[in-house]
């Protein structure tokens, strides 16, 4: 990729917001657009050149707003459509970029296309979703999906026949067959871009096409879930292009961004290589599901494997699909969790080094917020305490499964995704103020100096040391100037000579350091000018 090529997504910094418990201005506990304007300064500080929001649209919220009952409207407690117009014009002033979250794949079943779609057969908005007749008084396909762990139909009394959710039966999976619903699709979307934002990050836009002729899964295979009959289907290429050419051909500057979860590599360069024009940007998942297995239990993992995982999809970039590097979300557990150590001794330096490990990366950059305090997971007692509707869905599953309650409730512990919905506790942030040897600190010294090498946002990416378990180390490189990143995963010494790796940068975890052995969770970034 030449440098002329790069759009402003290449070299951003995007900071993810779950609006909900960001920062609430009013007093009532729940996070809004007021308090998103609030904070612009702190996240001017910190270095931030775009925010990604979390669905803000009205929406019973049985899935975190995933489920839109209005795409016109503003969920009432996050603001009003002015509050969002300041928004954007403030955010604009600071040279922040908005991009708003966009779920097409469903809508929630509030939404009045399908409250009609309900009621009758011959409905206009009927088509818009996906009904189907029982198939020998059974449901209409065996599809079970990944997500819910269940049925992907559900019984609408009212017509006597079933709708298609691959997510909970409160989503609808939206029929984008249906040339109408897709033009109503594009005016909205359309709607949102004339408000000045700066593009979209679209939710499962891999499923947006189902298998033609929704056909059984193959008795006797074995695989549990149906998910490869509802993604990556050729027609959901046809559908991107239709996107491209119909809604952004009139804002080139604005992102396409897909959320493309399971995915492998040639898949990749069908959504997202440069002489495609699809996605401008696609979210794979390899690394932040490591840990993730079969119905939501842990799998253990090593340095090693995580290692493999990035560097699949940072190779790509050399061959021009560019990657999105993000280890939060509000889909995820707290990263410090995951690939830190949250003891007292090791929390904080195991954080700085995640940063570091993080911010030298090839790609775009997403942080969740939160990620630069160091927040962790919450401790859960029982299943009350989650309030994601996924959490309960593995829950539900396993209980029925007979399995042993305290084994499902550690489990969800570390995978849930409860851990990254919790209002962000600002007196931390506060508490760091003018310490510069805080996490928030180290990420902003980071992130300028993330911006001010060239390397770091063009050089290739070389992982380096792979036969030394428990570190992560990698060069990149562009022209004349190497940077070296070693960053210990483990709470072990790693022996290593480090004499000659050329100047250490001032981005360390450490104030003592020996030439020959990185300490726990030790970080280092080393640059030379050849
Ligand atoms: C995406 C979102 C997730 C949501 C799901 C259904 O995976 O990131 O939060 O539950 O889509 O819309
Ligand atoms: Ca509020």
């Amino acid at each position: 990729m030449g440098n002329n090529q790069y759009k402003w997504w290449n070299h951003s910094i995007i900071y993810e917001i779950y609006t909900k418990n960001f920062v609430d201005s009013n007093g009532d506990k729940i996070g809004d657009i007021k308090g998103i304007i609030s904070k612009l300064d702190y996240l001017v500080e910190l270095g931030v050149d775009a925010l990604w929001l979390c669905p803000i649209f009205l929406s019973p919220f049985i899935d975190g707003g995933y489920d839109i009952s209005d795409y016109y409207e503003i969920n009432p407690e996050f603001g009003t459509m002015v509050d969002f117009e300041s928004l954007v014009e403030k955010a604009h002033q600071k040279n922040i970029k908005i991009i708003l979250d966009m779920v097409i794949n469903h809508t929630s079943d509030q939404h009045p296309w399908f409250l009609s779609a309900c009621q009758s057969k011959i409905s206009p908005y009927r088509d818009y979703y996906i009904f189907r007749q029982a198939k020998n008084n059974e449901l209409p396909n065996n599809w079970i999906s990944s997500r819910t762990l269940e049925s992907v139909w559900t019984l609408n009394f009212k017509t006597d026949d079933y709708y298609l959710h691959i997510y909970t039966k409160y989503q609808p999976d939206l029929n984008w067959e249906n040339e109408k619903l897709r033009e109503e699709i594009y005016k909205m979307l359309k709607f949102w871009l004339e408000k000045g934002i700066d593009g979209f990050r679209f939710d499962v836009i891999n499923k947006i096409a189902k298998a033609d002729g929704l056909p059984d899964l193959p008795n006797g295979i074995e695989h549990f879930y149906a998910d490869y009959l509802f993604e990556n289907q050729n027609k959901v290429h046809q559908y991107i292009n239709e996107i491209r050419g119909k809604v952004f051909k009139d804002y080139p500057d604005a992102l396409f961004m897909g959320q493309t979860s399971g995915i492998n590599r040639k898949q990749a360069f069908e959504y997202a290589h440069q002489s495609r024009n699809e996605l401008d940007l696609y979210l794979q998942f390899d690394h932040v599901d490591i840990d993730k297995g079969f119905e939501g239990r842990r799998k253990s993992w090593t340095v090693s494997n995580l290692k493999k995982l990035i560097f699949k999809w940072q190779r790509l970039a050399q061959e021009g699909v560019w990657p999105v590097i993000f280890f939060g979300s509000h889909d995820l557990k707290r990263m410090v969790n995951c690939y830190g150590n949250t003891s007292a001794e090791y929390h904080i330096k195991s954080a700085k080094m995640l940063a570091a490990l993080q911010l030298c990366l090839r790609g775009t950059q997403i942080i969740y917020m939160g990620d630069e305090l160091a927040l962790k997971n919450r401790i859960y007692k029982s299943i009350d305490e989650f309030k994601d509707t996924r959490s309960h869905s593995i829950y539900n599953k396993r209980i029925k499964n007979g399995e042993n309650e305290k084994e499902i409730i550690d489990d969800l512990q570390f995978i849930a995704r409860d851990n990254a919905r919790y209002s962000i506790p600002w007196k931390i942030a506060d508490e760091m103020e003018g310490d510069l040897t805080s996490i928030l600190a180290f990420y902003q010294k980071l992130i300028t100096f993330r911006k001010s090498e060239p390397v770091l946002l063009y050089g290739d990416c070389l992982s380096i040391y792979n036969d030394i378990e428990g570190l992560f180390a990698y060069e990149r490189r562009l022209e004349n100037k190497t940077i070296t990143v070693l960053a210990n995963m483990t709470d072990d010494i790693i022996e290593l000579d480090m004499s000659n790796m050329g100047t250490l940068t001032d981005n360390s975890n450490y104030d003592i350091r020996s030439e020959f052995c990185l300490r726990a969770y030790e970080v280092r970034i080393y640059t030379i000018d050849n």
